[in-house]
């Protein structure tokens, strides 16, 4: 676990506990790395290729990143600071927070975005139909904390290192017709059959649907006919439900494999209870 990158986002549905057992599972010859469905980005971070691809579209969490990438971790750990004291941010000022909130949602400078996620209930990252941050203060639980801070240093440095470019696009949007034999797509759909707060589609952007999810089986089984190889991580069941897009689209396409996740996904949710834990089967579908 230790040697992978985390992100300081403290993403929901982030796939940092599971990397060990997906990784390994991507080839090791990858020219464009996509990782389509970014969000914390703790795929696409701790993947080798010539050049990594970070889509998703919620637009102002992308513009974090590149302000990630644009400024020094000094430069950047100053501001936050600086930022820090001038608001007077702390586990416990709520009113700081809501100030906070009220000067990003009319500034959307991106690193007052990745304090009030530092600082927000859970390190949500939510917004309203205005695409105003609105997730309440994290009261005596959230604060940019040193595990934040180290893993927000360790994220810009390899950043840094990395032939990185992002996007904010819709999925079905993004133009992958460039890609070849030695590309590789990850996919990390929001799940049709689990909750997160970006799937409600009440906070500004797509929300995630039937729709959507066909649009994107469809979208993957075109890069497999161009011989762009794919990793589709998503649940087959989920308490008592199954997702049918998913099972239908295996049964049609016997040539993907289906690799079994251990670890369970309910236990990074907070509004999944433990007791349905084993219910619920999160898979890696591959096309090589
Ligand atoms: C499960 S999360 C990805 C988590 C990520 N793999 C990680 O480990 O941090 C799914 C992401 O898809 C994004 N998303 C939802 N609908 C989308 C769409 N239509 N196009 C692009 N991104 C979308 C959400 O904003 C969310 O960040």
């Amino acid at each position: 676990m230790s040697t992978f990158i985390k992100s300081p986002l403290n993403y929901t549905g982030g796939k940092t506990k599971i990397l060990p057992q997906i990784i390994p599972l991507f080839p090791d010859d990858i020219n464009i790395f996509v990782d389509l469905f970014a969000g914390g980005a703790n795929v696409g971070i701790n993947i080798t290729a010539d050049k990594v691809v970070f889509n998703d579209n919620i637009e102002p969490l992308v513009n974090l990143y590149k302000t990630l990438q644009q400024n020094s971790v000094e430069k950047t750990l100053d501001y936050l600071e600086q930022k820090i004291k001038q608001f007077g941010l702390s586990e416990t000022n709520g009113g700081a927070y809501l100030t906070l909130r009220k000067c990003y949602n009319e500034c959307q400078d991106p690193l007052l975005l990745f304090l009030l996620t530092a600082y927000s209930f859970n390190h949500q990252i939510r917004f309203n139909n205005a695409r105003q941050y609105n997730v309440p203060f994290g009261k005596q639980r959230s604060s940019f904390n040193s595990v934040i801070k180290a893993n927000l240093v360790a994220f810009m440095n390899k950043l840094h290192s990395m032939n990185a470019i992002f996007v904010a696009k819709n999925f079905d949007e993004l133009d992958l017709n460039f890609l070849g034999s030695r590309d590789f797509v990850y996919a990390d759909p929001p799940y049709l059959i689990t909750t997160g707060t970006y799937n409600d589609g009440k906070r500004g952007f797509t929300g995630w649907g039937s729709n959507e999810e066909q649009k994107l089986l469809d979208l993957l089984d075109t890069l497999d006919k161009k011989g762009v190889r794919f990793a589709l991580s998503n649940v087959t069941k989920h308490k008592k439900q199954e997702n049918k897009f998913l099972l239908d689209w295996l049964k049609k396409n016997e040539h993907y494999n289906v690799h079994n996740i251990v670890k369970n996904y309910a236990n990074s949710s907070y509004n999944v209870k433990d007791k349905d834990k084993d219910d619920t089967q999160e898979v890696l579908v591959t096309n090589y």
